[in-house]
């Protein structure tokens, strides 16, 4: 149940919009520290703003859940109309315990084996984005063989089944409704547009590619563009919209444009922002102007959840070094790895005004890399303070590790002037989890 919320003061700073250090405090108090805290109506209201960007009718956004697969988040995205862009089958069993039904999600993975796909499709998933000729002769045979055979696929089964008879006369079934339904795209590798990438099919193939799936009655109906993560650029996108085009009309059967992915998110709150208003309009230009009716799909993931959340901590040491503050906190880049291990820029912020002082925040650890944020401006803090780690919505929890040997923090939801935890806080247990204990 969720719990109700003291009275929120008025804060200063807009991202930590209704977020005040009494909230702070109380949710500490409850879930203890590190936690990480999502607001429900932020996210709310960046999905709403993404979607009513686009004006192009035919389009359907997909949560790129690779940034954030907590259940009661992506529950969010469901009620918005979202679908789920998965990345691994891992990204599709969450999406299908979420709720999602497998229609409402788009697979663009890479290196599955044969025995992976037979496993998405006794999911029921129907759209594949595949990153290579030679994955789409495997998609080919696989389909090929289940549609010959009409048996169930090897190596995964659905979620929730179990291999009775009667489950596998329902995937049966299910088998001849989606071989109807079957969406293939291509993941595009055009260097002069997608850069020095390991993913996708260079247009010189489609011709092969098309033919190989002829010959199992399939279709290679759709395009995949993605741009690269975290760019803030507009122009990076709007300018190659064109050419994406004009390179799926290379496909005969060309019915859908999935565009990605890849939008950034200011993280420099005074900096460069993504500008979505101007993109829904270019594209729509360009896609209206088509002679027949191309279906976009749109699969922002940093872009859509990374504001909502942030990552409270408390100060457990300080100490000087010369005019440098070096605050320790009870947190680690195990917690969250994206800002000293994996690059980019956090904002950190603490309730307490006066002098600032460039400040270290460092993690609970000796590891050499710890360090959540470096040459911040932060007042004097003292032990017990709060500490927030703003915008760690996408790619915060779900980079987060065992390394170090830290358990992970809890997640909690805001919403509606209430609180729920959405997700257990470690205890060391878990860092025995699977291991075997010699006799
Ligand atoms: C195909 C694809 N789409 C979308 C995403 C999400 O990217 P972003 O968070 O930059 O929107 C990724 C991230 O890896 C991806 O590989």
């Amino acid at each position: 149940m969720p719990n109700a919320l003291c009275p929120m003061p008025n804060t200063q700073s807009p991202i930590l919009h209704k977020f005040s250090l009494n909230i702070a405090k109380e949710l500490l108090s409850i879930y203890n520290s590190p936690l990480y805290v999502y607001q429900g109506d932020i996210l709310r209201q960046t999905i709403h703003r993404i979607t009513k960007s686009i004006p192009y009718p035919q389009t359907k956004f997909h949560f790129a859940s690779v940034t954030n697969g907590n259940i009661s988040l992506l529950q969010i995205f469901n009620s918005c109309g979202w679908g789920i862009h998965a990345n691994t089958p891992g990204d599709v069993y969450l999406a299908l315990k979420a709720g999602f039904s497998p229609d409402k999600v788009v697979y663009s993975g890479s290196n599955l084996s044969a025995e992976e796909m037979a496993g998405l499709l006794n999911w029921g998933i129907t759209t594949f984005n595949l990153d290579s000729v030679a994955q789409l002769q495997v998609f080919c045979e696989v389909y090929q063989s289940r549609n010959q055979k009409n048996i169930c696929g090897a190596g995964i089964l659905p979620v929730n089944v179990s291999r009775n008879q009667e489950n596998v006369d329902k995937i049966r079934q299910q088998d001849s409704a989606i071989s109807k339904e079957i969406k293939l795209g291509f993941r595009l590798n055009l260097p002069e547009i997608t850069g020095d990438s390991r993913i996708g099919v260079r247009p010189n193939e489609f011709a092969e590619a098309v033919e190989i799936a002829k010959k199992a009655n399939l279709k290679i109906s759709g395009l995949h563009f993605y741009r690269g993560t975290g760019t803030n650029a507009t122009k990076a996108f709007t300018q190659v919209i064109n050419q994406v085009v004009e390179t799926a009309k290379l496909l005969p059967d060309w019915q859908y444009l999935d565009f990605g992915g890849g939008f950034g998110y200011p993280y420099h709150h005074d900096g460069v922002a993504f500008d979505w208003e101007s993109f829904g309009n270019e594209i729509t230009d360009v896609l209206l102007q088509l002679d027949q009716k191309i279906n976009l799909i749109i699969e922002p993931g940093r872009a859509a959840i990374a504001g909502c959340a942030i990552l409270l901590a408390e100060v457990v040491s300080v100490k000087w070094q010369q005019d440098k503050q070096i605050v320790g906190v009870n947190t680690t880049v195990a917690n969250l790895s994206v800002p000293s291990v994996h690059g980019g820029y956090r904002e950190i912020i603490s309730w307490k005004s006066g002098k600032s002082y460039v400040t270290d925040v460092c993690g609970n650890t000796t590891y050499s890399r710890d360090y959540l944020g470096k040459n911040c401006q932060l007042p004097k803090l003292e032990i017990g303070d709060i500490i927030a780690i703003l915008d760690v919505g996408a790619y915060g929890y779900a980079m987060s590790s065992h390394f170090l040997h830290r358990p992970r923090p809890a997640e909690v939801l805001l919403e509606n002037h209430s609180h729920k935890l959405i997700r257990q806080r470690e205890d060391y247990d878990i860092l025995l989890h699977n291991q075997i204990f010699s006799e």
